[in-house]
């Protein structure tokens, strides 16, 4: 892949950027944000460490959306994050504004890109993006299931005292207090996680894994996560830049799929060179379906709270 542009050089942004660059994901990284100064400097900052980790992928910051021509990805981390004691949906009015901006320089300048939505509240940003785009659902996603699978993957490597890395889970629904962690699908290297832990330690790595963000604001005072939250990107823009066919929980346009329609939510995804391939039905049992639909009311609440385009 030649080119990914960041939306938001933010702590997201930036970790996503390096990331890419060290990983050579892509040839160029360029790092957008209106802030004066800010791209350019992060861009150097990320670039100066090439020598270490010995790549060639060019990192370039800039004030000016002409900067994301021709990007192939499009990566959208800007707008106001959430502060302590926050949920994500209470930033939705401020960052349905800054997501329209984008949207308008997006059209314009990277009419073929596929995007991934980042900024919260992530499912209803990625509903927005795909209507004001109008693209195919395809070439419009969000990330947050990969995080949140990945904060359930260390929470069971912190239980188990397993490897994180033969740990293999996964969360659906929206990416809030609701979310769907599917403890059924969750294994240790092919062996069902519930053969090492009892169904109400599971329980508590569940809330805790729905609190996940939560948690580390909290922790952090001034900061949502990065570290995670970037590498899930980069996670992201890997299976598609390397047209890897990874199976990997997205958030995306339902059309029928799970049972709902005109919202987007985290669903396991085929990912790939052209995007979300196919969305793939895990046949949920009726508990799990249950907990779906409760996510996807607060998801369509907050859809039906944004003022219309
Ligand atoms: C998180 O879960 C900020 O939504 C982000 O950490």
């Amino acid at each position: 892949m030649q080119k990914v542009a960041i939306i938001g050089a933010g702590r997201v942004g930036e970790t996503t950027a390096q990331i890419l660059a060290e990983q050579e994901i892509c040839r160029e990284v360029v790092l957008f944000d209106i802030r004066e100064d800010v791209p350019q400097g992060a861009a150097l900052d990320i670039f100066q460490t090439a020598p270490f980790f010995a790549f060639d992928t060019r990192v370039i910051g800039s004030n000016d959306p002409a900067a994301m021509q021709d990007a192939e990805v499009v990566v959208i981390t800007a707008g106001v994050p959430r502060k302590p004691g926050m949920s994500r949906s209470d930033v939705l009015d401020t960052n349905v504004k800054v997501i329209d901006t984008i949207v308008s320089d997006l059209v314009r300048y990277a009419p073929e890109a596929i995007v991934i939505v980042v900024s919260n509240p992530v499912d209803v940003l990625t509903y927005r993006v795909w209507q004001q785009t109008g693209w195919p659902r395809q070439r419009v996603l969000g990330q947050a299931g990969v995080l949140d699978a990945s904060r359930m993957a260390a929470f069971i490597a912190m239980e188990t005292g397993f490897s994180a890395r033969d740990i293999t889970t996964i969360v659906l629904g929206g990416h809030g207090d609701s979310m769907v962690p599917v403890p059924r699908f969750c294994t240790v290297n092919g062996v069902p996680v519930s053969h090492f832990i009892d169904a109400q330690r599971l329980d508590e790595i569940v809330q805790r894994t729905r609190g996940g963000g939560a948690e580390i604001l909290a922790l952090r005072k001034n900061s949502s996560a990065y570290d995670a939250p970037g590498a899930s990107v980069a996670a992201m823009v890997d299976a598609i830049s390397h047209h890897r066919n990874r199976l990997l929980p997205c958030v995306a346009i339902l059309d029928g799929e799970y049972g709902e329609q005109g919202i987007a939510m985290g669903v396991p995804c085929l990912l790939s060179r052209d995007g979300m391939k196919r969305i793939v039905d895990l046949g949920l049992n009726d508990a799990e379906t249950a907990m779906f639909r409760q996510s996807a009311a607060s998801v369509r609440a907050d859809i039906q709270r944004m003022k219309a385009p």
